[in-house]
Parts: structure tokens; sequence; C-alpha cells
């Protein structure tokens, strides 16, 4: 078996629905044949069992980590869905006050070495050093982000902190550059500091430094979802987020997916079921397999007018719901 494709997933504020797509999508992506595995990695706020309609009542990462030895395979649990499987998180052994680099480095490398085709990481929501480093240590980022105001400014100062964080460990070593970099974290990103400006003044103060920060920008395309989408025409701001990503941090995002508000959630939700299999026609079912399918076929076919594509997609599918009989 090949090396699994291992997608962190992230948001920048709590409660866009971060763990219910993260359950779906690896629910959609076992269903199309592929040998999955989800992981909760909200360690201090676990409840992705709960969308897979499982108890919470399993030895988990928190567990792993806390032990410091073992096999990361004997934590796996089989689901009601044939190819998913699940690792807990830190329901019952909470561990995350303080939790090393190092610790966080072999356990995405026990993550590594699971069998499967896809593994979905559900990353605590916010920017806690602990969800940072995740994102930036696994190999794909997918960012999810409701379309309303405060949830793309935290969306925004996610990615912010992100390349900071990156910066903070990767410069380290450069004399004088840590000092700089704090200075940076105090001014504001607009028009006076983006990143670019920062990547200037890096390589005056050392050029390998200034080389090493453009390559770090240029190596992250985090792919986004939008959820709780009410018309496509929302999806407008996605050129507007473009703008701001690329002019101030220097980074190209992909525009991935939109997720419309969906009863269904709730519904699934107040049943302790599964989404996907129990409403499998529902919209949020109908979007969620699309994203999949955008897994499965283009992962790695970034595209430089996605935010266009996305909302073109999106605008047909809007359409034949509205023509279906
Ligand atoms: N598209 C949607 N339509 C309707 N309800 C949704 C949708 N997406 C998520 N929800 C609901 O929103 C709530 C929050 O979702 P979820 O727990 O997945 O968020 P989260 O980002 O993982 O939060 P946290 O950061 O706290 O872990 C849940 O009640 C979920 O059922
Ligand atoms: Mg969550």
């Amino acid at each position: 078996m090949n090396k699994p494709t291992i997608i962190a997933i992230a948001s920048g504020k709590g409660g866009v629905g971060k763990s219910l797509i993260t359950a779906n999508l690896a629910i959609a992506l076992a269903q199309a044949g592929k040998k999955t595995i989800a992981i909760d990695m909200d360690l201090g706020g676990s409840n992705l069992h709960s969308y897979l309609g499982l108890p919470n009542k399993y030895p988990g990462i928190g567990d792993y980590l806390v032990a410091r030895h073992g096999r990361l395979e004997k934590f796996l649990l089989p689901t009601s869905i044939p190819n998913l499987q699940f690792i807990p998180g830190d329901g019952r052994t909470p561990c995350m006050a303080d939790l090393e680099f190092s610790e966080k480095i072999r356990l995405l490398l026990a993550i590594r070495w699971l069998r499967a085709d896809y593994i979905l990481l559900d990353l605590s929501g916010g920017t806690s050093h602990h969800t940072l480093d995740f994102f930036a240590l696994a190999p794909t980022g997918l960012m999810v982000t409701s379309l309303e105001y405060p949830s793309i400014m935290n969306f925004l100062v996610f990615l912010r902190n992100f390349i900071f964080r990156a910066y903070e460990r990767e410069l380290k070593n450069y004399p004088g550059v840590p000092e700089l970099l704090k200075e940076f974290r105090k001014v504001p990103m607009d028009k006076q500091m983006n990143t670019q400006m920062m990547v200037e003044r890096l390589a005056q103060h050392h050029p390998d430094a200034g080389q090493k920060a453009q390559e770090i920008c240029q190596r992250y395309r985090p792919k986004v979802i939008y959820n709780f989408c009410l018309t496509p025409d929302q999806l407008k701001i996605c050129q507007k987020v473009d703008e701001s990503t690329q002019s101030l941090l220097s980074l190209w995002l992909e525009h991935f997916g939109c997720v419309f508000e969906d009863r269904s959630a709730r519904e699934a939700s107040y049943r302790s079921v599964p989404l996907l299999p129990h409403y499998p026609d529902s919209l949020f079912a109908q979007r969620i397999r699309s994203i999949a399918h955008n897994i499965l076929n283009r992962w790695d076919g970034f595209s430089l007018d996605s935010a266009q594509q996305l909302r073109e997609e999106a605008t047909r599918f809007y359409q034949s719901l509205s023509s279906k009989p």
C-alpha cells in the first residue's frame, strides 16, 4: 500500500463545522472504496466520535501520548461504515497541556505509518500552537470557514499566525531573526507590513533567512471549504479573500468546495447517527460527496482561478436544485 494522503482540517474560529465535515468527508471517501482513517486531534475538545455515531469510551490519542510508547494502530476502532476506521482524541485522557514539538513530530510520524489511503485529522478551532504545528506538519491542510465576516477575519488571522509560527520555528537559528520577528508581530498586517516586506527585511538582515521565508510561503497552498453557505452569490467573497491572502500574506489558496446550511445536520446530531449514510440525499451529503470527488480527482490540481470555478460550480448545483421536480 502507498503512503497515505494525510489531510489536516483546521479553522480560524470554532463551531464552523470542521468536525461534521471531517467525519462526513471520511465517510464519503470510505464509501468511494478508499481505506480511510479519521483521527480526532481536537485534544481538549474531542467530539468527532459523536459525528460518526460512536460513544466516547475508547482510548485514543491522549492515551497514546501519555504512554509515550506503544503502537498507534492499537487505538484504531472499526466504525459502522466499511473501509472507515477511527482514532478517538483525548476524551478519556486529557494530555495536551505541554506537548513538546518533538512529541508532535513523533505523533505525525506514527500517523504516516498507518495503513490507509486517506487519513483525515480533525484539529481544534483557533490558533493554538498545537493546531498551527499540526497544520504545518501534515503534508496538506484544508481550512473550513463560514462566510460570516468574523469567521473570515479569524480565518485570515489563522493564516497570519500560521506564517509567523512557521517563520519562528524554521528561522530561529539565524542570529537576530527571532528579535526581528517579535518586532514584526507587534505591527498589524496591512499595507504598512505584509509578508513580502517581512521577507525583504529578513533578507537585508540575513539573505538565507529571507530566501527561506519566501520558500515557506510558497510551500503552503491551503485549500478552503466554505460552510453554512446560503446562496452561491455569497461566494463572491472568495475573490476578496484571495486579494487579502495574496497581497498581505503572499499565500495562494485553493477554494476547494462549499457546503450549504442544511437542517439534516441537526437532525443527525439529535439522533446521534452519522449524517451521510442516514441522509444520503440531503444537500449536505451531496456537497460533501462533491468535495470528496475533488479530493479523489484533483487534490494536486491547483488552479489559479479556483475562486471563480467554485462559484460557477456552486451556482450550477444550486440551479439544478430548483429545476428538480
Ligand atoms: N452545513 C451545516 N448546516 C447545518 N448545520 C451545520 C452545518 N455544518 C455544521 N453544522 C452544525 O454546526 C455545529 C458545529 O459544528 P462542528 O462541531 O462540526 O464545528 P467545529 O468547527 O468542529 O467546532 P469546534 O471548533 O468547537 O470543534 C454542529 O451542531 C453541526 O451539526
Ligand atoms: Mg470540532
